[in-house]
C-alpha cells in the first residue's frame, strides 16, 4: 500500500502552461525540474502532471496517440524520466495522467481498427457490425474508412472508445462482448503494460481519467469495478507501492476497485460546487450559501468508504472554473483552510495557491472551449509574459492574463499577508497533526441548511482537534460544550468556547485542541 500517500500534498501542473524554458510558448519537462523547489517550498510533496504523451491535442493531450512516448513539444521520454528522479531526490512523487478509456483517432491501434480485414486491433474498440448500426446510448464515428460498422467515441468525436465490454451484452447485438472476453481482456492487458512502462521508468502512479466508464451499459459500475480488481491485483504483485486516485467521483465504487483515493468531481452528486462554484458559495462573504447537502452526500461516502480509503476535495482543475472567479482575497484564505483541513489528500491546481483568475473571452485552445479561461500560464514575476515564457507573447499556448493586477508567484512571496503565505502556514500545521492529515477521522459537529459557520471534529489517536469556519462577514454560534486547550490556528478573530455556545467572529477561521 502506498504509503507516502497519507501525508501527501499534491500540486497539479497543467504542463502546456506551467514553465516554457526553450521560448517555444509551451511549457515543457524542464519548466516542471526547474520549479519542483517551488512546489516543495510551499509544502507540496507531490505532482500530478496531466497527459503529457504524443497527441493531435485535440482535447489538449486526453486524446493519446502514444500512451508510451511523450509528446516532442515537452521534451523526451528521458526528460521526463528526469523529472521523476529530480522529484524522488527532493522527496516528492509524480502521479501520471492515465487516459485508459479512449485514444486519438490517431493512435495506431485506432488506424488498424478501422481496417476492414481482420487484425489484432479489430476488437480494441467498440465497433457495431454494419455502419448503418449506432452503438445504442453512445455517439459513434460512422463512414470513416472501409469497415463495415459504427464505433462508438467516450467524449469529444475524435476520442474513440476502447473496448472494455458490456456487462450485460445483449444477445441480439452480437458485437458487444462480455468484458471477460478476449477483445476486452486484450485491451486491458494492453493497459497494463502501460502502467508497467511507465511505473519502471520511476513514475509513482496515475491519476485515472473516465476510470469509471471503462465497462459500457454498466450502470451500477459492477463490470468496470471488477475490471480494476484486476488491476489491482496486477499492481499489488508488481507495484505495491503505485497510487492510484480515480476521477471517478463515486468513492464507494471507485475504492471497491482498488483505487486509494477518488475526487469529487464539480458534475454528479458530490454538491461540490455548492462549495464555491455556483451563485451563492458557501465560501461568499454575503453568507448566502448552503453547505448542508454537500456534508449529507459528503458524510454518506465517508462511511461507506471508513477506513478502505481517501477523498479527495480538490482547489480547483484544468476543466473547472478557477477558484477566484467567485471567491476573493479573505475568502479564499478561508476556503483553503477547509481545503486543507479535510480528510483525503488535498489537491491544488497550479497558480490557485496565488489566486490566478479565470480569464473570461479566450478563444479556446486545443479543445479548452470555455475551459480555457482555466488554463492560461502560470505568473512567476513582473518580466516578460510573468516569466512563463521568453516567446513573442503572440506564440504563447494560451494568452496570459491580461489584468495589470494579475498575482505573481513573487510578490505572493514577497508578501507575507498573501494567500500563498496563508496556504504554506496550512499546510505546515496540517503536517504537523496528525489529527489533521488525510487519516484522521472526521465528524460534523454543525452543517445546517442555510446556516453559517461549519465546524467538525478531526481526530486522531491522541488528539481533537475542532475545525470551526465561517466565511460569512457576520458572527456566527451554535451550541456545543466544549473547552479550547490551545488555538492550533486562527485567522480573522479568534472563537470562544462559553457555557455551551461556540462563538466565531465573521470572516474567520480557528483549529482548536479541545
Ligand atoms: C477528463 C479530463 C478532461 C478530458 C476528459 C476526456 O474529464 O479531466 O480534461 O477532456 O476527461 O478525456
Ligand atoms: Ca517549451
Amino acid at each position: 500500500m502506498s504509503k507516502w500517500l497519507d501525508n501527501a500534498i499534491f500540486y497539479e501542473i497543467y504542463p502546456q502552461s506551467f514553465n516554457d524554458t526553450n521560448a517555444d510558448g509551451i511549457g515543457d519537462f524542464h519548466g516542471i525540474i526547474e520549479k519542483l523547489d517551488y512546489i516543495k517550498e510551499l509544502g507540496c510533496n507531490a505532482i500530478w502532471i496531466n497527459p503529457c504523451f504524443l497527441s493531435p491535442f485535440g482535447d489538449a493531450g486526453y486524446d493519446v496517440a502514444d500512451y508510451c512516448r511523450v509528446a516532442p513539444r515537452y521534451g523526451t521520454n528521458e526528460d521526463l524520466k528526469q523529472v521523476f528522479e529530480e522529484a524522488h531526490k527532493r522527496n516528492m512523487h509524480v502521479l501520471l495522467d492515465l487516459v485508459p478509456g479512449h485514444t486519438s483517432v490517431e493512435h495506431s491501434w485506432f488506424k488498424e481498427s478501422m481496417k476492414a480485414e481482420k487484425n489484432e486491433f479489430t476488437d480494441r474498440y467498440i465497433w457495431t457490425n454494419s455502419i448503418w448500426e449506432s452503438p445504442e446510448g453512445m455517439a459513434s464515428l460512422r463512414g470513416i474508412s472501409d469497415r463495415d460498422g459504427s464505433c462508438a467515441i467516450n467524449f469529444f468525436s475524435h476520442q474513440p472508445a476502447l473496448n472494455y465490454g458490456f456487462y450485460q451484452p445483449d444477445p441480439e447485438k452480437p458485437w458487444q462482448q462480455s468484458f471477460d472476453d478476449k477483445g476486452p481482456q486484450a485491451t486491458l492487458a494492453a493497459m497494463e503494460d502501460v502502467m508497467r512502462f511507465w511505473l519502471n521508468m520511476g513514475c509513482d502512479g496515475f491519476r485515472v481519467d473516465m476510470a469509471g466508464s471503462l465497462v459500457k451499459n454498466d450502470p451500477e459500475g459492477k463490470g468496470t469495478i471488477r475490471l480494476w480488481q484486476q488491476v489491482r491485483k496486477f499492481l499489488d504483485a508488481e507495484f505495491p507501492d503505485a497510487a492510484m486516485v480515480s476521477e471517478w467521483g463515486e468513492p464507494d465504487k471507485s475504492l471497491l476497485g482498488g483505487f486509494h483515493m477518488d475526487f469529487l468531481l464539480h458534475f454528479g452528486p458530490s454538491h461540490y460546487n455548492d462549495l464555491f462554484r455556483c451563485d451563492e458559495p458557501f465560501f461568499s462573504k454575503r453568507g448566502k450559501g448552503d453547505i448542508s447537502a454537500f456534508v449529507e452526500t459528503y458524510k454518506k461516502n465517508y462511511e461507506k468508504t471508513a477506513r478502505k480509503g481517501l477523498i479527495c476535495i480538490p482547489s480547483g482543475n484544468h476543466d473547472m472554473d478557477r477558484l477566484s472567479r467567485r471567491l476573493q482575497c479573505d475568502e479564499l484564505k478561508i476556503a483553503f483552510a477547509f481545503l486543507l483541513s479535510m480528510p483525503g489528500a488535498p489537491f491544488i491546481y497550479y497558480g490557485d495557491e496565488i489566486g490566478m483568475r479565470y480569464v473570461e473571452s479566450l478563444k479556446s485552445v486545443e479543445g479548452g472551449y470555455n475551459r480555457t479561461g482555466s488554463r492560461s500560464p502560470m505568473q512567476w514575476d513582473d518580466s516578460t509574459n510573468a516569466g512563463f515564457s521568453t516567446a513573442p507573447s503572440n506564440d504563447l499556448y494560451i494568452p496570459m492574463d491580461p489584468n495589470k493586477n494579475r498575482p505573481t508567484a513573487k510578490a505572493s512571496i514577497e508578501n507575507p499577508d498573501s494567500l500563498y503565505h496563508e496556504i504554506k502556514k496550512l499546510i505546515q500545521i496540517r503536517q504537523s497533526h496528525e489529527s489533521l492529515k488525510s487519516r484522521g477521522t472526521i465528524e460534523f459537529v454543525y452543517a445546517k441548511k442555510d446556516q453559517y459557520p461549519l465546524a467538525y471534529l478531526r481526530e486522531s489517536e491522541n488528539e481533537k482537534i475542532l475545525v470551526v469556519i465561517n466565511p460569512s462577514a457576520q458572527a456566527q454560534s451554535f451550541d456545543y460544550n466544549c473547552t479550547f486547550k490551545e488555538t492550533i490556528y486562527s485567522f480573522g478573530g479568534e472563537a470562544n468556547a462559553e457555557n455551551q455556545i461556540v462563538t466565531i467572529p465573521g470572516q474567520s477561521v480557528g483549529f482548536y485542541r479541545i
